[in-house]
């Protein structure tokens, strides 16, 4: 029997933490850390996104504003609304929802937003800084996956870590992070020969590819710790993960499930960003 690993709970402590953190803030400063959401278009995936963001802000204290811009915005206007929240010194945060209108450019968009407020982390100067290990920004599901590791007390040091999944988002600064923590680390991807083997090595296995249930018992390791980041849906159209829970849960030491494992994290690493990019602002004024 796998320890379940509850990010629900791990999450909303995390979040007092940073309301805690919050209020000092707000009592040493005298203004709330303050986050923009951009949202183009009507989406209904990214619409609850948004909205679950709005209400997170609120309840640690920030300022939150959302931008609901029409599906027939232009570049040159999307461009001139984060020139103005780059100026705009109540808002420390900037994050974009992805995805974008198809005539949208998401390359000029993430470039475009000042490094000092992009709290998704997507922008190259800020990957190249987590490539470094000198970063104030984690992208938030990577950075995610490490308070749950730490919080379940998974050493991470002298481990085998594979990570399944090579996307800018997760699959490569998870690697790095775990990296970082003197894991050994090996990405596997849709080329990878041999898979099954390879994920068998893992002391800890991260799972992101969005395949529903792709990773079964077979593929992992006795007492592995498995990070299941996906968010799928199975053949009767219920929200799964990319592991299948049901042959897997008995081998593993640990495991997160879907829902209620990973997903609950991401926000609250978005909020932990935006105090991040606050304080920085604070002291660079002082
Ligand atoms: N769309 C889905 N996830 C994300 C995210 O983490 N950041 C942004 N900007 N868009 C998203």
């Amino acid at each position: 029997m796998a320890t379940i690993i509850d990010g629900k709970a791990i999450s909303a402590a995390e979040r007092n933490n940073i309301k805690e953190e919050t209020a000092a803030f707000v009592a040493q400063n005298g203004f709330a850390p303050g986050l923009a959401v951009i949202i183009v278009g009507e989406n209904p995936a990214s619409q609850v996104y948004v909205r679950n963001k709005h209400k997170a802000c609120g309840e640690v204290g920030f300022l939150s504003r959302v931008y609901e811009l029409p599906e027939a915005t232009t570049q040159d206007q999307l461009n001139a609304l984060i020139d103005e929240l780059n100026a705009d010194d109540a808002i420390h945060g900037i994050l974009c929802q992805l995805p974008l209108p198809k005539h949208l450019c998401e390359s000029e968009v993430i470039a475009r937003i000042s490094p000092k407020k992009d709290v998704d982390a997507f922008h190259v100067q800020n990957v190249g800084r987590i490539m470094l290990g000198d970063y104030d920004f984690l992208p938030c599901t990577p950075a995610g996956v490490m308070v749950l590791l730490r919080e379940t007390g998974v050493e991470i040091a002298g481990k085998e870590c594979v990570v399944l999944g090579r996307s800018n988002i997760v699959g490569k600064p998870m690697a790095m992070l775990l990296l970082q923590a003197n894991g050994t680390v090996t990405i596997c991807h849709s080329r990878t020969q041999n898979l099954a083997e390879v994920t068998r090595r893992a002391d800890i296995l991260v799972v992101a590819i969005g395949k529903a249930k792709f990773i079964t018992g077979d593929m992992v390791k006795p007492g592995a710790v498995v990070i299941d980041v996906g968010m799928d849906r199975d053949e009767n159209g219920k929200l799964c993960g990319d592991v299948d829970f049901a042959s897997v849960e008995p081998i593993a030491s640990a495991i997160t499930p879907v829902p209620g494992g990973v997903g609950p994290m991401t926000i609250t690493m978005l909020l932990r960003n935006t105090l991040t990019a606050a304080r920085r602002a604070a002291s660079d004024s002082n």
